[in-house]
């Protein structure tokens, strides 16, 4: 099987090339900019060598390219690799409104992967976390309404979010990427404001919960927040569901979604930074059909990597791809 990363030295993509270390895959090309040419990266127990993106290099057919290298550069070659063959996982928000291309997370709709070739969509970091963790509430008892408030890592932002706190722990006080000083604050915009108000971030956690959960009722009322923690992205979520139900209905519901763990213990971001599950605690009830919780999950993996492997996976598994 040959397989391509894209945006291969990025935050994204050097977990993308971790998680695909089980299947040791003999044919794996890695590319990013010209500057990370030559580059070295480790898979497995081989070196393999960083080539500069060209659409020359898009044009060979690969079995599956995983882009995470932005919009711009996914909006350019995906359609690429596709015409050529590929079947593209993609993690920017080039593609995922689009209504023929499929927006997936596996353990909510792998149907979507059936017999399907050309572009995948990667859904919003903030959004997986969130739909993982109600996945099974939502088969059961339908939601009404989702209300949510995210505190959202710098590692969202990619590297040079990282880097800008960094830099700022250490004195400097210049804010490049981030509207405001991230180190030791908290800013309650990601993204750029849409005409009602909501950010751009906001509004694909509205969008993109109606296409995944395939339900035009459900309400999503978000506050997207960027807060200094270098990975993990967490979230407040106040949920009502359209059946009345109790508090251990609720809990089992979520101790037994796939990639879901239920545990009333505080976990906090510093202790799932290389984690691939989606951490739910603090549930609390309001009424019969009002629910609190608190759900944590590594941004860069199971925001992104680690929901793309899997995409890839998922769809090995249900067409029967030679590996
Ligand atoms: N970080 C997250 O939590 C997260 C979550 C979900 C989705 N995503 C999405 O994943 C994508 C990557 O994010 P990231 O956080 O990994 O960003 P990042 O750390 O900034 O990495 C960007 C990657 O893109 C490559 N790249 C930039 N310009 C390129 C060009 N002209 N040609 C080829 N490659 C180029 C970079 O290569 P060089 O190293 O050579 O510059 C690098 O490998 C974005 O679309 C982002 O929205 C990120």
């Amino acid at each position: 099987m040959k397989v391509a990363v894209v945006g291969a030295t990025g935050e994204v993509g050097r977990k993308i090339v971790d998680e695909l270390s089980d299947l040791n895959l003999k044919d794996l090309d890695l590319y990013a900019s010209k500057k990370s040419e030559g580059e070295i990266l480790e898979y497995n127990d081989r070196e393999l060598v960083v080539k500069e993106l060209k659409e020359e290099s898009m044009k060979k057919e690969y079995d599956y390219v995983l882009f995470s290298a932005g919009g711009d550069i996914s909006s350019r070659f995906a359609p690429i690799a596709a015409d050529s063959g590929s079947v593209v996982i993609d993690n920017s928000s080039a593609f995922r409104m689009e209504k023929e291309i499929p927006l997936v997370v596996p353990e909510i709709n792998s149907h979507k992967l059936k017999g399907y070739g050309g572009i995948i969509a990667n859904p919003n970091c903030s959004t997986i976390q969130m739909l993982l963790a109600l996945n099974n509430v939502q088969r059961e008892l339908k939601i009404e309404e989702i209300n949510v408030s995210t505190y959202q890592a710098v590692s969202g932002a990619g590297n040079k979010g990282i880097q800008e706190l960094i830099s700022q722990e250490k004195g400097h006080k210049v804010s490049k990427h981030f509207e405001k000083e991230i180190h030791r604050n908290v800013i309650p915009k990601i993204g750029d404001y849409e005409e009602n108000g909501f950010t751009t971030e906001e509004m694909k956690m509205v969008n993109e919960t109606i296409k995944i959960y395939e339900d035009d009722e459900i309400i999503v009322i978000p506050t997207a927040v960027r807060v200094p923690v270098v990975y993990g992205h967490s979230e407040s979520i106040t949920f009502k569901t359209k059946k009345s139900t109790n508090i251990q209905l609720v809990e089992d519901l979520i101790a037994n979604s796939e990639n879901v763990v239920f545990n009333n213990e505080i976990i906090t971001p510093l202790e799932i930074e290389n984690d691939k599950m989606t951490y739910v605690s603090r549930l609390r009830q309001l009424n019969e059909r009002t629910f609190l919780i608190w759900v944590m999950a590594n941004n860069v993996r199971v925001g992104a990597a680690t929901n793309a492997v899997r995409i890839m996976k998922k769809h090995i598994e249900i067409n029967g791809v030679d590996l």
